[in-house]
């Protein structure tokens, strides 16, 4: 379990303890073609929209729907004459995720987990809008047995193929219809064991109920979904488990749980709209605390019984670093924070969307500062393909490097200039702006993200800086993003062409030139 992610920064802050542990990079594949295959077309009509007016951005801060996202994602595979939704929704290193033909709007997930026997059993309904003409449409789902499907409360056909969940409904579905579709499903839940570094994720079982954490196409794993980030949706849960467990979801609790013939059901809602790998239904025997911040943000914290000392401190971090992310990064976008600390030893965190979790162990305010900052980069402004992963993790780990400052134990110039100096490092050959299908969490997408928003930031000053990483959260709040959108904005708030800046830092292999200055 090496891990990678994290500057060397002085002092107790260090977090690279607990990093999602990936092996170092060490092979240089990425060419320059490769990086930058399929980047320059969108680049160039964001460039010059955005130039003119503000057209790769929602205007307004108005909520982007999904329908909105979809308009942003990937082009779905078929032509328009074609009635049978694609099995992936278009992103070119993972063309199996996701599903073409429609958005999904909400999900309303039922579900029950058995610890003893491992079981899950869940009604799923998927609420949806079609965008063609539907005679079938896929939903992906790893493993598990469906009983039953129904679209519109019709009965509808069904079929398995790897991880696709193949439909048919009774009667074809018209573009921009809505529907409602109703997967029963039941089973022992598979992790997702992936070569690519990834280790194992998705639904764990654990001796006394559930880790579960997604990223990146492990939703699949517990309930039929469009397991792609470039379709986000709402979610309801209603999750039933032995008394005396508690179940823990996205969002907040939706009324006290309810206790009948031996079994508890818990009831939450995200009422904000969630990419799949962000979903959680963690369980298990949990010390639960609420309260609130100091700004009035309702806090929720659960950690399992060994970890009961942390419990308090937990919560206090918890809330003094939301509130202090809000006043850099912009207003907090949900409406509650948290963490979760599992005896699973994962050693690594997620930064599930208003419930971080901690895998086995109790984070130091540096991980906790990650993964409430993802809050923003991640969950908030979500991005539409995964090789723009670096929008994720390169702003959440230049968030440490913002709390080392925040705190007095270090700069991000310190920070910086240290990873610099390492000219040896194998990041100088991951161009971080194209994220690797089989190296995604690679140590470049960390680092070298991170090095280039301070890049940026000398280029630039504070005086825009900051303010461009406020309008880049208000602009896209709860929406899709991608680098191109970044980096245009970056250009129209300095008023500088930082197209060298970003290609050099972004999207070619080798050490970029020093900064300027001292
Ligand atoms: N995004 C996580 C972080 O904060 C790392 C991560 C990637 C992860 N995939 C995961 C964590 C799967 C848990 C499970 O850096
Ligand atoms: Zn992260």
């Amino acid at each position: 379990m090496s891990t990678h992610r994290l500057p060397p920064l002085p002092g107790p802050t260090t977090a690279s303890t607990t990093a999602l542990t990936t092996t170092p990079t060490t092979t240089p594949t990425t060419t320059r073609a490769g990086a930058r295959t399929g980047r320059s077309v969108s680049a160039l009509i964001c460039a010059v929209a955005v130039g003119a007016a503000t057209a790769c951005a929602p205007s307004e801060g108005a909520v982007v729907t999904p329908s909105q996202a979809a308009a942003v994602a990937p082009v779905t595979p078929g032509t328009s004459k074609s009635t049978t939704g694609a099995p992936g929704i278009g992103d070119p290193d993972f063309p199996d995720d996701g599903n073409g033909g429609y958005d999904v709007q909400h999900y309303d997930l039922r579900l029950s987990y058995d610890p003893a026997s491992r079981k899950l059993a869940g009604s799923a309904t998927i609420e949806a809008k079609a965008a063609q003409d539907l005679t079938s449409f896929d939903l992906d789902l790893h493993g598990l047995t469906v009983s039953r499907v129904t679209v519109d409360g019709g009965a509808a056909s069904f079929d398995r193929s790897k991880d696709e969940l193949v439909i048919e409904p009774g009667k074809r579905i018209s573009n921009g219809h809505r529907f409602a579709v109703t997967v029963d499903y039941a089973g022992v839940p598979e992790p997702m064991h992936d070569s690519a570094n990834l280790g194992e994720y998705g639904f764990i079982s654990t001796a006394d109920g559930a880790f579960v954490t997604c990223e990146p196409n492990g939703a699949k794993t517990w309930f039929p979904s469009n397991d792609h980030p470039s379709d986000k949706a709402t979610y309801d849960f209603r999750i039933t488990v032995p008394e005396g467990l508690t179940a823990i979801a996205n969002g907040e609790m939706t009324g006290t749980p309810q206790t009948k013939a031996g079994k508890t059901t818990f009831a939450w809602r995200e009422k904000h709209p969630m990419a799949s790998y962000l979903a959680t239904m963690t369980t298990g025997k949990f010390q639960v605390r609420t309260g609130t911040s100091d700004k009035g943000l309702p806090i929720y914290v659960a950690v399992a019984d060994s970890f009961r000392g942390s419990l308090d401190q937990l919560l206090t971090q918890t809330g003094k670093i939301t509130d202090y992310w809000s006043t850099v990064f912009g207003p907090y976008p949900f409406s509650s924070t948290g963490g979760v600390i599992d005896d699973y030893a994962a050693g690594y965190a997620l930064e599930n969307q208003t419930k971080p979790i901690y895998g086995g162990f109790s984070p130091e305010p540096a991980i906790i500062a990650h993964e409430l900052a993802h809050q923003w980069f991640g969950d908030s402004l979500t991005i539409t393909r995964w090789r723009d992963l670096w929008l994720n993790e390169g702003f959440a780990t230049y968030a440490e490097w913002l709390w080392a400052e925040h705190t007095g134990q270090g700069t991000a110039d310190s920070a910086f200039k240290r990873l610099y100096a390492n000219a040896a490092d194998p990041m100088w050959a991951y161009p971080p702006g194209a994220a690797r299908a089989d190296d995604l969490f690679g140590a470049a997408v960390y680092n070298r993200g991170a090095m280039t928003l301070h890049a940026l930031r000398r280029e630039i000053g504070d005086d825009k800086f900051f303010p461009l990483i406020r309008a880049w959260t208000d602009a896209h709040r709860y929406g899709n993003v991608t680098t191109q959108e970044f980096i245009a904005l970056a250009e129209r708030i300095s008023g500088k062409d930082l197209k060298g800046l970003f290609d050099a830092w972004l999207f070619q292999p080798g050490r970029p030139a020093p900064l300027a200055g001292p």
